[in-house]
């Protein structure tokens, strides 16, 4: 089976989020299981061409839109799979994935639009047809209603919605400037509340639409979690399904992480304690006997950032250490940047920085997440994977991978409000098991052998494309 797995980022080439790990594991993991995938991305500025042997072909493909002609020339580099990069200088060639820290790029209809129709292209211009072509999030979305309305290929579409926030919502005109035909403009296709929904689009356009918990899958087709298109959600809840990521096993390895300070797996979990030490020395925090608790992630609502900015005064007198890493909205920004430095057990270090989130999530005893809404979460699997406990809101991918250590074989942390009373209690809940260091021991030592790699939901989403493909129903 041929897939073309799509995204606007990929890690290690271009990162913002959890997007771009799962775009790189999942296509390589489904290249494990014998499928032939290729993947594709736009080729920004930022990526480094060098260091990841991206070379140029000789392929170039014209885009040519109502009111302009764009040229992409195709890029490529193998790692693991094949990675096509799809390079326009007018629309990609800016300092940002999606926009400044001032707000979105004017123009991102036109950039992600071209694009899409350009992936299309490429299949044309290569002879390359894949038998499905996996979409991702609202950027390439547009994907499934080109191939279904406008092109009339015999390619299933798959579509994961990793987080139903972002939907690319732009003013109605788009419908002209991307030459889609204002029969597209209607409340069962593009059409949502006056504007052009290019998320609506591929949910309904796509075979299948998946999204990246089973808990989420549920709570999206509700108003609470759903942001507006719960409705079209519970429309064609016949073909959602809820697929927990995984991680890769290769890239988050204790045992192999060149980053951290010392290497260490279950057997020798004491290495994890010299981590915690020389962290603690590092960056300027005392008394390697107090618990230590993390975070890691963008500064945005969505995080639950507000709570821990509602609880610092509370953190700073606790008996215990934080070290919080993030960047994002400037309001938050300039809050953590205004705390550094101003309580001797707060770490706080505003920007993204890998080398450092990995010292955090081997030297921690606890990772904080206290999210408002989370699809899947890659962050507390990380965590397990380094031997650190998780303490998170029950939601979405969190209450599908943490069990609370109050119910049987519970090993973590899980409190029900996106509150601050809730918060604090489940960090003082933390403190507690902290004191036990049986429990506390036997727990790290277990979250480790839990399996988050990707081999379970490779397969379901295999069994997925074969659904999608051959249409009889295997179920996932
Ligand atoms: P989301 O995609 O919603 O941001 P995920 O939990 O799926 O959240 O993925 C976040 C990924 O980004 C993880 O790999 C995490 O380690 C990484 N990350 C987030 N913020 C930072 C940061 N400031 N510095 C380094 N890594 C970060
Ligand atoms: C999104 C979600 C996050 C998820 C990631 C990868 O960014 O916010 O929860 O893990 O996508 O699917």
């Amino acid at each position: 089976m041929k897939i073309a797995f799509v995204s606007s980022e990929i890690y290690p080439f271009a990162k913002t989020g959890g997007l771009a790990d799962v775009a790189y594991s999942l296509p390589k993991a489904l290249s494990h299981h014998g499928l032939e995938v290729i993947s594709m991305m736009p080729l920004y500025k930022t990526v480094d061409r060098e260091k990841h042997g991206i070379v140029e072909t000789n392929l170039e493909i014209d885009v040519h839109l109502p009111e302009k002609t764009y040229t992409f020339k195709i890029y490529k580099t193998k790692r693991d799979v094949e990675h096509f990069f799809f390079y326009n200088e007018e629309l990609f060639d800016r300092d940002y994935l999606y926009g400044t820290p001032e707000g979105d790029y004017p123009d991102n209809h036109i950039r992600f639009g071209a694009f899409s129709y350009a992936v299309l292209e490429f299949f044309r211009k290569t002879g390359f047809y894949p038998d499905v072509i996996h979409t991702n999030d609202w950027q390439t979305a547009l994907i499934p209603v080109l191939i279904k309305d406008k092109y009339k290929l015999d390619i299933k579409t798959v579509h994961t919605i990793h987080n139903i926030a972002y939907q690319g919502v732009f003013d109605k005109d788009v419908i002209n400037q991307l030459g889609l035909g204002w029969h597209l403009f209607n409340m069962e296709a593009l059409e949502f509340y006056g504007k052009v929904n290019f998320l609506k689009g591929g949910i309904v356009f796509s075979d299948a639409v998946t999204t990246v918990s089973p808990t989420y899958a549920r709570e999206i087709c509700t108003p609470e979690y759903g942001f507006g298109l719960d409705g079209i959600l519970r429309a064609h809840c016949h073909k959602l399904y809820g697929i927990l990521n995984g991680i890769d096993y290769d890239v988050w390895n204790p045992e192999t992480d060149p980053y951290i300070y010392v290497n260490y797996n279950e057997t020798s979990l004491e290495k994890k304690e010299k981590n915690k030490q020389r962290f603690l020395d590092e960056y300027g925090l005392a008394d390697v006997e107090k618990p230590l608790f993390i975070f890691i992630g963008r500064f945005a609502k969505q995080k639950g950032i507000d709570i821990i900015q509602q609880s610092i005064t509370e953190m700073a007198s606790m008996n215990a250490n934080f070290s919080i890493l993030g960047s994002g909205d400037k309001a938050y920004n300039d809050f953590f940047n205004s705390i550094k430095n101003r309580f001797p057990n707060i770490f706080v270090e505003v920007g993204y920085d890998e080398p450092l989130s990995r010292k955090m999530y081997a030297s921690a005893d606890f990772l904080l997440m206290p999210s408002i809404y989370e699809p899947c979460g890659l962050n507390q699997m990380i965590a397990m994977r380094y031997g650190t406990l998780v303490v998170a809101r029950k939601t979405g991918g969190l209450a599908d991978t943490v069990i609370d250590i109050d119910l049987p074989a519970g090993y973590g942390i899980l409190f029900e409000h996106p509150t601050k009373m809730d918060f604090l209690r489940a960090i003082n809940r933390a403190k507690e098991l902290y004191k036990n260091r049986k429990k506390f021991e036997r727990l790290r030592e277990f979250v480790m052998s839990l399996d988050f790699s990707w081999d379970a939901s490779a397969s379901k989403y295999i069994r997925l494309y074969e659904e999608v493909k051959f249409g009889f129903p295997k179920g996932v």
